[in-house]
């Protein structure tokens, strides 16, 4: 597991200090660089610390995935790389170009989630007039846009006005806009938030894709493991501002594996009856759904053995594999091992304190 050189500051409101000081080395060669970056929003009580002190590094030609929860600063800490937003403090680069600068920009395609269009273009123009803004010739602009409407199975909405599409429609519009200049990093901001599982497999596919053909860099952001992971080869997770660690999906399932397995079939019962006499399964036991649940240090001998036992006990095997870590239960253990396991649940505490403050106010008035 590569953890990240920040250190934990075991305090929600500490930011790691003075990292933005540290000398650090431009590398060209990476596509992302950011070092201490942050955002804050607003002054004094109420404000929000949306990123705060990130460092991420996103390699030349690789798929990153940038995962956290709602509000933990993903779309900040984008639109910071993108030159959007202004950092508080902290330094970024693109390909060794400081974040924010139009060397950078060039560099770059980005796509945010929630895209708005304008109503007075077509799907068609929009590309084309986009495409020029990244300075592309409009000849140039129009056969990309072409292009990039075919791909995307677009071709027959390009004379209709985006603002009016589907949810899945604007994304992927916003896709062919980060793409059509052919950009070295693409940054994508929940890129398949709102599609259906189909167009979302789809549009995965298509990015994966794209980014191989093109030779582009992508550091896409969301929520969905199982999507992402057919997506990306390392993945940063972000929790409140901060950034959890850096990993490899593969490293990932290993650090925070159950090391438990399912099995669904019918006569369950005496499944695992006979699972449990062979002798190489721990904590074995039956879930509300009758599903047996267990631990095996020898699982492949039970794989071996499990053909004949089903055929014993006349059961018809439904699934059997291992129980995969979710991406909240990664988020978990990631806050508990930096933070301490309070961390999470101190939202909700200054909450209740809160309305705990309210109800003794109100008392004193009324006493
Ligand atoms: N313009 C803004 N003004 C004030 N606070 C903001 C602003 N933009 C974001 N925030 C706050 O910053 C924090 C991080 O928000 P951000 O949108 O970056 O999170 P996110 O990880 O993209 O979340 P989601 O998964 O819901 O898209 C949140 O607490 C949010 O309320
Ligand atoms: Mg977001």
């Amino acid at each position: 597991m590569n953890w990240t050189t920040e250190e934990p500051s075991g305090n929600l409101q500490a930011a790691p200090e003075k990292i933005e000081e540290q000398e650090i080395e431009v590398d060209e060669s990476l596509a992302i660089q950011t070092i201490g970056l942050k955002k804050y929003f607003g002054r004094g009580y109420n404000q929000v610390r949306a990123v705060d002190g990130i460092n991420i590094t996103v390699k030349e030609g690789e798929v990153h995935g940038y995962l956290g929860p709602n509000g933990a600063g993903k779309t900040t800490s984008m639109l910071m790389i993108a030159g959007t937003y202004r950092p508080t403090s902290g330094k970024g680069y693109i390909f060794g170009k400081p974040i924010g600068t139009p060397a950078a920009n060039k560099l770059i395609g980005v796509a945010i989630a929630n895209p708005h269009f304008w109503k007075s273009m077509t799907a068609y123009d929009y590309l084309i007039y986009m495409g020029q803004l990244t300075g592309m010739q409009k000849t140039l602009a129009k056969e990309r846009a072409k292009e990039f409407l075919h791909i995307l199975e677009m071709t027959k909405h390009g004379y209709r006005h985006p603002a009016k599409f589907s949810t899945g429609m604007k994304a992927k519009l916003a896709m062919a806009q980060a793409l059509m200049h052919h950009p070295r990093l693409a940054i994508l901001d929940e890129s398949t938030a709102g599609l259906d599982p189909e167009s979302r497999f789809k549009l995965v596919n298509t990015i994966k894709e794209l980014a191989s053909i093109l030779g582009t860099s992508v550091f896409v952001s969301g929520h969905i493991l199982t999507e992402i992971e057919k997506l990306v080869s390392r993945v940063t997770i972000i929790v409140k501002g901060k950034i959890g660690l850096t990993t490899t999906l593969k490293e990932m399932r290993k650090e925070f594996s159950t090391g438990e397995y399912a099995l669904e079939c019918s006569n369950a019962k005496r499944v695992m009856d006979d699972l449990s006499s062979l002798g190489v399964s721990t904590q074995i036991y039956l879930d509300s759904n009758d599903t047996i649940i267990f631990q095996s240090d020898f699982i492949d001998y039970v794989y071996v053995q499990l053909p004949e036992i089903l055929q014993r006990n006349g059961s018809e095997l439904r699934r059997f594999s291992p129980i995969e870590v979710t991406l909240e239960e990664v988020f978990i253990n990631v806050i508990s091992k930096r933070y301490g396991s309070d961390f999470l649940y101190e939202d909700e505490l200054l909450f209740e304190q809160q309305v705990e403050r309210e109800g003794l106010f109100k008392k004193a008035r009324r006493g």
